[in-house]
């Protein structure tokens, strides 16, 4: 398993470009599921995560060519197979996101529990309980979801039925799930307590250019109005909110002074507003690219709850808590999100950080000398801040598991090296000669 090497000390300067959105790439992969025609998706990451949605859809008999690396051709139609096997949903649990477009377009969905991950239980009840809603008929074999859509009175195909969805938590996928399953149900489908995350727009988006009827993605409610059938459309994926926030905090942790270009600003407007709370000097310099700096003898501590969007990401607590160690002050960072999302905190301590946790809050102590040492990855966000960690401790950081960290950033170590950090890959050795 490849490892990083990083030598800490050095203050980032220069212009970072921001890859697609891995979070909105893998849905949209997924709608190409509901259409026979191409759906072509522009500026989709290079990241594990997308290469293994890929895989999913050519196993389920859909072709996807790549004629850019990141341009995917996707045309399902010829699909042939209805199941996402487990050894793919373990991977990766976005792989969910096949359920509802195979049962809207086929009638039939088998789909594996994706179990639990580092990040807690993952339930998938809240996707399950809404199909039944839109009138799937719902079972669980060995681990595997089983749904059907109900007969059609008019001996038509199986198809799902409009109906109201009432989430009772905000859920994601699960919205992302629905709102592609009702876009070919037969009536109007409500979305009530629905994600209002730029992701669930972006998907909305390119389901409309594809022919559905969506109005109010990215608010709490969403209307579907059903349609027969869904077409071609190209669509270009909005850029990746989180490593935007991943790169701010590179910037800040290390003193520097960075670009940060090809980015939507208003998707991190919670994060931003935290940071200039923390005396970061975060400037939109225009609509698509921001110009970060920050005096470390500035930065002081700031308290931070994560919250569904427009609130503070959850995908962004690791990277922060790994600033605020470097903050003058004890600052107190709440999950309500997840249940163990604090899998960095343990390896931060090996690296001289000195943060409590008392249930789902943390308590980071401020100006802390983090010095380097050999530390393991563990879920995506966690490597995020040990990269972080890294880049602002003395001396040689090794981060092992890097794959972690491959599922969701493209070519992290070399954007960060073309603006001056000390980080190289070491790839996993071949196996020693017999001796
Ligand atoms: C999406 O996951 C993101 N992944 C996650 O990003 C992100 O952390 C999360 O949303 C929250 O913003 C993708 O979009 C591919 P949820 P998702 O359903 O949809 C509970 C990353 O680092 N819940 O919004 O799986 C769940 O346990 C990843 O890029 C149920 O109880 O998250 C959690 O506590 C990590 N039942 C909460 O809701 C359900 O059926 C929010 O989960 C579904 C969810």
């Amino acid at each position: 398993m490849d490892r990083f090497r990083i030598t800490g000390g050095q203050t980032l300067a220069g212009t970072i470009r921001i890859s697609g959105a891995k979070n909105s790439a893998l849905p949209c992969m997924a709608a190409g599921i509901l259409s026979s025609e191409t759906v072509t998706l522009h500026n989709v990451p290079y990241v594990r995560d997308c290469l293994t949605m890929r895989r999913l859809l050519e196993d389920l008999g859909a072709t996807v060519l790549t004629p850019e690396l990141h341009t995917h051709k996707i045309t399902a139609a010829n699909i042939e197979v209805y199941e996402a096997p487990y050894d793919l949903v373990k991977t990766m649990r976005a792989s969910v996101l096949a359920l509802g477009p195979l049962v809207a377009r086929f009638g039939k969905a088998k789909v594996s529990l994706p179990g639990g991950c580092a990040i807690g239980t993952r339930p998938v009840d809240l996707h399950l309980r809404g199909l039944e809603r839109l009138g799937a008929h719902v079972t669980l074999e060995a681990g595997y979801v089983i749904a059907r859509a109900p007969e059609s009175p008019d001996g038509a195909r199986p198809r799902l039925r409009g109906g109201t969805v009432d989430f009772e938590k905000i859920t994601v996928t699960g919205t992302e799930n629905l709102m592609m399953a009702a876009s070919l149900a037969r009536g109007q489908t409500i979305l009530n307590n629905a994600a209002c995350e730029p992701e669930v727009e972006d998907l909305a988006a390119l389901l409309n250019r594809m022919g559905a009827r969506i109005r109010g993605a990215g608010t709490p409610q969403i209307t579907i109005d059903g349609v027969e059938s869904l077409g071609a459309a190209e669509h270009t994926i909005i850029p990746d909110r989180i490593e935007t926030g991943t790169f701010i905090i590179a910037a800040a942790i290390t003193g520097g002074d960075l670009e940060i270009k090809d980015c939507i600003p208003a998707h991190s407007a919670a994060l931003i507003e935290r940071l200039r709370c923390a005396g970061v000097d975060i400037e939109e310099v225009n609509p698509s690219t921001l110009r970060v700096r920050c005096d470390l003898a500035n930065l002081k501590a700031c308290d931070v709850t994560t919250k569904e969007h427009p609130g503070f990401p959850t995908d962004m607590q690791a990277q922060f808590m790994a600033l605020m160690t470097q903050a003058h002050g004890t600052s107190n960072i709440t999950e309500t999100i997840f249940e163990n999302r604090f899998m960095q905190v343990a390896e931060m301590m090996r690296m001289g950080a000195n943060i409590t946790t008392h249930g789902n809050t943390a308590h980071v102590e401020g100006a802390r000398q983090l010095m380097g040492t050999r530390v393991q990855a563990s879920d995506l966000r966690a490597s995020a801040c040990l990269v972080l960690a890294g880049l602002a401790a003395t001396g040689e950081t090794i981060i092992e598991r890097v794959y972690h960290i491959d599922r969701g950033y493209e070519k992290i170590e070399s954007k960060l090296r073309h603006v001056g950090a000390h980080i190289e890959r070491l790839r996993e050795s071949v196996t020693a000669p017999l001796a």
